[in-house]
């Protein structure tokens, strides 16, 4: 039987964590029933203490969604787990995600603090989040730069203390996909334990390397993944959730199943991207405006004659009606034939070549030629003959 590996949603709370992006809570509500619907596992609706609207964020979202557990972030502080309790009352099901820096720079920068007293505040948490609910996470902040076997020790005593998943965020993007692996190995090998708690990736975006870290976390033994749609989140962003989707799905071999229903992925991405005012990339993997255009005539004739020649993904498992042939000046007689059908015009050899020679004319003067250009060449040329 294949592995199942979790699917936890911070598009709203690292994601709307970006400048610009904020949400009113209807848009939130809008967004986590569109998460549910994609199948996500657990969303993460805020960090409650943060704002009166984070706070009623969370509440209308856990009334609002019904599958997914409901996640609210704190620090390792009393007051925030109270105010995460309070605001998960709702929640059908829901979890406490709470947590403290592990890295020698946070623990002296941030807490002017000892490992020691370190571990004392996360274990404390932990206990003291259980007495509110059951399924508590936790999360060494900047795990990426923590030294592993401090590191081990902070997970074993974490998950002494009740804590059903330990998230290790590589919360600035500096590993490397192989470092991340041997980190997450590491805490299998050495942590007595940590078969009763899920391991859990969250990766920033800073190097571009999440994606590629969070899958080498993956296979190193993780079980959850953090993730957001299209990426988004602080700085250059947070693992996208359909990049990870995406992977698993065409590489069967890994045996890894999520429960995302893939064809929602691009509906999703479109949602959030509008919603909160943040554009893709147009080359940006699986949801960009490119992710499934053809534009050089090479390609153009390969995937005329069979899709498969250029195409790892069928477009419509993630939502998109079909692939694109966009005619530029580098698209060959083939793709110029194939819109022209597409648009009802049958040509033989002879005239296409004719219509081809004055498209080149025109495609070297604009970006790209439309549908109404390839009936004007056709109707041009028609009229000539
Ligand atoms: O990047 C990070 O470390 C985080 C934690 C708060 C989970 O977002
Ligand atoms: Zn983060």
């Amino acid at each position: 039987m294949s592995d199942r590996l979790f699917i936890f949603d911070t598009t709203l709370r690292d994601g709307e964590q970006v400048p610009g992006c904020q949400l009113n809570t209807v848009e939130k509500i809008q967004v986590a029933k569109a998460l549910e619907q994609l199948g996500v596992d657990v969303i993460e609706a805020g960090f409650p203490v943060s704002s009166p609207g984070d706070f009623n964020s969370v509440i209308e979202i856990s009334k609002a969604v019904t599958w997914p557990t409901i996640c609210a972030l704190t620090r390792a502080v009393q007051k925030d787990i109270d105010v995460a309790a309070d605001a998960l009352k709702y929640a059908k099901h829901k979890r406490i995600h709470t947590g403290i820096g592990t890295s020698d720079s946070h623990i002296k920068y941030k807490f002017n603090s000892t490992r020691e007293e370190i571990i004392e505040r996360g274990v404390a948490a932990v206990k003291y989040a259980k007495k509110y609910v059951e399924d508590v996470e936790f999360y060494c902040e900047d795990a990426g730069r923590t030294e592993n076997e401090y590191l081990a020790r902070v997970v074993e005593a974490v998950i002494k203390a009740g804590a059903t998943v330990v998230n290790i965020p590589d919360t600035t993007g500096y590993c490397l996909p192989q470092e991340y692996f041997e980190k997450i190995k590491y805490l299998k090998e050495h942590v007595d334990g940590i078969d009763r708690a899920i391991i859990s990736t969250h990766c920033h975006n800073d190097l571009g390397m999440a994606t590629a870290n969070t899958l080498s976390g993956v296979l190193g033994g993780a079980r959850q993944v953090e993730v957001t749609i299209n990426g988004i989140g602080e700085r250059a962003g947070n693992t996208s959730l359909e990049e990870i989707a995406m992977i698993l799905k065409c590489h069967k071999g890994l045996d890894i199943e999520t429960n995302i229903n893939t064809t929602k992925i691009y509906p999703t991405s479109r949602m959030v991207s509008s919603l909160m005012n943040m554009p893709v990339q147009p080359n940006k993997a699986i949801v960009g405006r490119n992710a499934f255009a053809h534009s050089s005539g090479i390609h153009q004739d390969g995937v005329l004659k069979n899709v498969q020649t250029y195409e790892i993904i069928n477009p419509k498992d993630v939502g998109i009606d079909d692939n694109a042939i966009v005619l530029t000046a580098r698209s060959g007689r083939a793709a110029l034939k194939h819109r022209l059908n597409v648009n009802g015009v049958e040509v033989d050899e002879q005239k296409l070549d004719k219509i081809y020679e004055k498209f080149l004319i025109l495609a070297d003067q604009k970006k790209e030629v439309n549908d109404a250009d390839v009936l004007m060449l056709a109707g041009a040329d028609t009229a000539e003959a």
